[in-house]
């Protein structure tokens, strides 16, 4: 496989980042090529840079508005060459022009099975909400919060008891496993968006 390179997005502690960077980085010819956050002080950039990631911040109050920190962000993105955008972790919501010059090569993943709970909070949201199983769900980035098309998804059911943390860490060890999976998936070019219903996500084996 030809070299397929990917810049991480990541506003906090980075353990989907660091799961990234175990798994894939430099293997099967993936390459992290940069690691980009909001937060100056994120742990996600040291971890990038324990990993000779190059790294880079964006925060909000150094430029006029949203758009004009996403634009400098594309630019960025762009001169790295990458071929796929990762939201780990990652914040801010994207404004719609960056959403448009990175069309498809957007991902994210949250910590339910969306549709069901999106937004901030996920986990928080499945145990006020009483049900049994929830989940994580890799998507692509559409215009909306958390409504693009889904790649992939696993179920986690929930602690007898409800135990936030319990449940945290449940999640959090599928969401390890089923990033980089799904990551992989987009870079064998196993993953289409249906050209007539982009709501369609078919998977070639
Ligand atoms: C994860 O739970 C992910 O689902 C959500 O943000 C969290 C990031 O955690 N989008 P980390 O920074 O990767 O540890």
């Amino acid at each position: 496989m030809s070299d397929f390179r990917i810049v991480v997005l990541a506003s906090g502690g980075g353990t989907n980042l660091q799961a990234i960077l175990d798994t894939l980085h430099g293997r099967g010819g993936i390459e992290v090529v940069g690691v980009g956050s909001d937060k100056p002080g994120a742990r996600a950039l040291e971890r990038a840079a324990a990993a000779a990631v190059e790294t880079a911040v964006f925060p909000r109050t150094d430029y006029a508005d949203r758009a004009a920190r996403d634009a400098a962000m594309a630019d960025w993105i762009e001169s790295r060459g990458a071929d796929l955008v990762v939201l780990a972790g990652y914040m801010q919501l994207l404004s719609d022009g960056f959403i448009g010059r990175f069309r498809n090569r957007v991902v994210n993943i949250h910590p339910a099975l969306l549709p069901s709970f999106p937004g901030l909070d996920a986990i928080g949201q499945a145990l006020a909400a009483g049900v049994h199983v929830t989940g994580v769900t890799v998507h692509f980035v559409d215009e909306g919060v958390d409504t693009g098309p889904p790649l992939a998804r696993r179920q986690v059911p929930v602690p007898a008891g409800g135990d936030r943390e319990e449940l945290e860490a449940a999640i959090h060890a599928v969401e390890h496993e089923l990033y980089p999976q799904a990551i992989r998936m987009i870079a064998e070019g196993r993953v289409r968006i249906d050209a007539d219903d982009p709501r369609v996500v078919a998977i070639d084996d």
